[in-house]
């Protein structure tokens, strides 16, 4: 496995191993790894003749009062992972590698980005969809994975893909979840102990919600207000949001019906915290 840590090298990597014929796979992080991203590069290993992960903690996809500089980091580990993972490459370039200058050009997205985690963190996915277009341009995968914990980044991105005709595949892979249910994330290790004996309420509203939804429940706002109630009752959480959508265009519906996410965010003291479930209804 190779450390890269510069655009031009990583370009040579790329471009040798497209002249040897050879497929990549590719799977963008921010760090600090846990096994939601060690099942994208299990997934990406199976697939592809090479395997390149980037990590960067990309600067323009938080807001200012976000967490960038209390973001988990631990390069080392992250290293011994991927090698456990048998990745071919790290691309692990610095902010100024990335951003060496004040952009001249960024990527605004128009759609899908005005509920959920695109209205309560604005500018977010304009920032994904820059880091993404650089690095889909120096990496050229074939195959691109994202986990769907982050359903609505893989709903934008999808868009990203499309609307710039990259050919590259996105491959969404299924959340990782925690014995007690809770999705991995990065982010975790940054809940409380009481916090963290509250956070698989999360899922389990989530469980309870398609529960009512098995049993006949169509009103997305009775699926709304159970899980309130269940996340207010039972943690100390403060709800950014709990909301349902059509999944993957995130439109409003008034009945339940065909592909949805009940999507949440909730507000610990030094975590937010997402997660949601995608269901399928086919009822005329
Ligand atoms: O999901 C993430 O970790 C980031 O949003 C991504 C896709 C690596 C872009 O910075």
């Amino acid at each position: 496995m190779r450390v890269i840590t510069t655009i031009e090298e990583m370009q040579d990597a790329i471009l040798h191993a497209k002249k040897g014929g050879q497929s990549i796979g590719y799977v963008p992080t921010m760090g600090f790894l846990h096994e939601g991203h060690l099942s994208l590069m299990e997934k990406a290993r199976g697939e592809n003749d090479i395997v390149v992960i980037s990590i960067f903690v990309n600067p323009l996809q938080f807001g200012p009062t976000e967490d960038l500089s209390s973001y988990p980091r631990d390069f080392e580990r992250d290293k011994e992972l991927s090698m456990q993972k048998k990745v071919d490459y790290i691309f692990y370039p610095s902010v100024e590698e990335m951003y060496p200058h004040p952009s001249s050009v960024t990527v605004k997205v128009n759609a899908r980005t005005d509920v959920l985690c695109g209205k309560s963190r604005p500018g977010h996915f304009d920032g994904v969809a820059t880091v993404l277009t650089k690095l889909f341009h120096i990496i050229q995968p074939e195959k691109a994975y994202f986990g769907t914990k982050d359903a609505q980044q893989v709903a934008v991105v999808e868009g990203l893909v499309h609307d710039f005709h990259f050919p590259i595949e996105i491959i969404p892979v299924e959340t990782v979840r925690e014995t007690d249910g809770l999705a991995k994330s990065s982010r975790n290790v940054n809940l409380q102990t009481e916090e963290r004996e509250q956070a698989p309420i999360l899922y389990q509203s989530l469980l309870r919600a398609k529960e009512a939804i098995i049993a006949g429940e169509r009103d997305p706002q009775k699926v709304v207000a159970l899980i309130t109630e269940m996340v207010t009752e039972k943690t100390d959480g403060k709800i950014d949001y709990i909301e349902v959508y059509s999944y993957p265009m995130l439109r409003e519906m008034i009945k339940l019906n065909g592909k949805f996410i009940i999507a949440m965010a909730v507000k610990f003291s030094k975590a937010r915290l997402i997660d949601n479930i995608i269901l399928e209804i086919n009822e005329k």
